[in-house]
């Protein structure tokens, strides 16, 4: 099987934190060429520290990260330390990263990439908001041509939004940067709130994940415990919204998922539903087509493949 070149572009964050290990246990199906770090749930300093920490975790001190835009296109700055901590990976020991940042900035790295890639061979997975993608497409427009597949964790429809009555955070963060991936013509996948909040940890998921016999195993079991606590408390839910993993759970089993191909805007001058994803479900708007938006998982079947790619790792 041929293994999928991926840039992960993220902002850890815990759920990205558990994103990136599931995807570094799926060696055999995902080429990682980099993770591109972007500020988000917590500042670019931390992110782009926070991912080297996690590929150390994973033994993979060879991956390229990129430390990429420490702030939106144009609204100011919102961070979620409220829910990752002031670090951006609360619940877990973090040590100093070894393995240094790579000189090349993200943008930089990404407009080369995609322009020296086959046409069509580059998976892009974001996980936080789009700036990074943005500022590519903005600077080079023609290096959607290396582009296979956009598929990122973002925006909400029939749930409600979990920054904003009306937005999710990768969304609201970066509202015109999503407004610009989203339009590029490139195949979107995205996997929004309507779907990661069926795919939430239990006790049970995470403790097999505790009981794997190896580091990142239980690493994985208590960031999501941490991450569990903010989630419970605020939104009522008996766990953790796996929102970043189910990006690699798509592009490792598309067929746990579910969902309709519609079009899909982002609002970008109210202030009262900056950020909201505005999904045409019923096609009345006339308007084509552009994003797959994805509404159902088997949540098993998606713990089951976590846990499988976790037990593969040191
Ligand atoms: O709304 C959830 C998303 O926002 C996740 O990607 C989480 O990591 C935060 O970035
Ligand atoms: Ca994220």
């Amino acid at each position: 099987m041929t293994r999928i070149p991926v840039i992960f572009d993220t902002d850890p964050g815990q759920d990205d934190a558990v994103a990136i290990l599931f995807m570094l246990g799926a060696h055999e199906e995902i080429q990682p060429l980099a993770l591109t770090a972007v500020a988000g749930n917590v500042g670019l300093h931390h992110t782009s520290r926070n991912a080297r920490i996690v590929c150390e975790w994973a033994g993979r001190p060879d991956i390229p990260v990129h430390a990429g835009a420490d702030r939106p296109l144009l609204v100011a700055p919102v961070t979620a330390e409220h829910v990752h901590g002031k670090t951006g990976l609360d619940g877990v020991p973090l040590h100093e990263p070894s393995m240094a940042l790579a000189d090349e900035h993200a943008v930089d790295f990404m407009v080369r990439t995609l322009h020296e890639a086959a046409p069509g061979s580059i998976t892009l997975c974001p996980v936080g908001p789009l700036t990074n993608i943005a500022l590519a497409l903005r600077r080079d427009p023609g290096c959607v041509r290396g582009i296979r597949e956009i598929v990122l964790m973002g925006g909400a429809y029939f749930e409600a939004g979990n920054i904003t009555p009306a937005a999710e955070f990768n969304i609201y963060a970066d509202p015109h940067a999503a407004q610009i991936v989203l339009q590029c013509g490139a195949p979107i996948t995205m996997l929004p709130l309507d779907v990661t909040h069926q795919a939430q940890t239990t006790a049970e998921r995470v403790s097999r994940w505790r009981a794997l016999p190896n580091r990142c195993g239980p690493l994985a079991a208590n960031i999501v415990t941490s991450l569990e606590r903010y989630d419970v408390q605020k939104f009522g839910m008996h766990g953790a919204p796996m929102h970043d993993p189910c990006v690699i759970a798509y592009l490792l089993a598309p067929e746990l998922f579910a969902g309709r191909r519609v079009n899909v805007e982002v609002e970008t001058t109210s202030p009262l539903t900056l950020g909201a994803t505005v999904v045409d479900w019923w096609g009345t708007s006339g308007r084509p087509a552009n994003v797959h938006w994805i509404n159902q998982v088997d949540a098993d079947g998606l713990f089951a493949r976590m846990t499988e790619c976790l037990a593969r790792l040191p």
